[in-house]
């Protein structure tokens, strides 16, 4: 091979890795974070449940867990939310006691853990109704990249426009996919099951 040939050759192949590396980094920065990294969904926290105890994430580690955002007052996707996991968690029967489901509201103005408790007792015993202060619940809706946001109601009250993806999380507290509750119950709880 002569010279000039393989120096053209060269200066091709340093023209396509330059070319790849520059398509690889744009890929990566268009990217969301949550493909690219699963697990950086949730992480610590510390809340007040439904008896005016404090709980941590440390609480709920060495179980799979339910983590679902809501409000007391919403009128419909979070009862029926509550709802359809309640009948998963019975599906379960004592086994429901080895999982539990976390109910964090975005609402700490109203949601006391009076009001907490009162409103998650029509539900299964193993649903915790979470609140906080307001700086506590900003920090956990950060980590689990929830999007909430007041909107006053005409009568001069207020509503919650908020996510309501039901996240399920692995023994070690780590993000495993959100948890589908539009399947049967049955489907839902041996899915959960396999976790346990
Ligand atoms: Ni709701």
């Amino acid at each position: 091979m002569k010279k000039q040939t393989q120096s053209k050759i060269l200066a091709l192949l340093v023209a396509f890795l330059a070319g790849s590396l520059t398509l690889i980094a744009a890929l990566f920065m268009v990217m969301p974070r949550q493909v690219t990294q699963p697990s950086s969904v949730g992480g610590p926290f510390t809340l007040t449940d439904q008896n005016g105890k404090s709980v941590t994430d440390a609480s709920f580690k060495g179980e799979p867990f339910l983590v679902f955002f809501g409000f007391t007052h919403c009128p419909d996707v979070c009862p029926t939310t509550l709802y359809e996991m309640s009948e998963v968690l019975n599906r379960l029967g004592p086994d429901a006691n080895k999982t539990a489901a976390l109910f964090v509201t975005v609402d700490p103005e109203r949601d006391t853990p009076e009001k907490m408790k009162q409103y998650i007792s029509s539900f299964h015993p193993r649903i915790f109704g979470l609140t906080g202060t307001d700086a506590q619940i900003e920090a956990i809706k950060r980590e689990y990249r929830v999007f909430a946001k007041k909107v006053p109601t005409k009568d001069g009250d207020y509503t919650m426009d908020h996510t309501a993806v039901v996240y399920l999380m692995d023994k070690d507290g780590r993000f495993i996919a959100p948890f589908n509750l539009s399947r049967s119950a049955d489907e839902a709880a041996a899915d959960l099951r396999k976790r346990l």
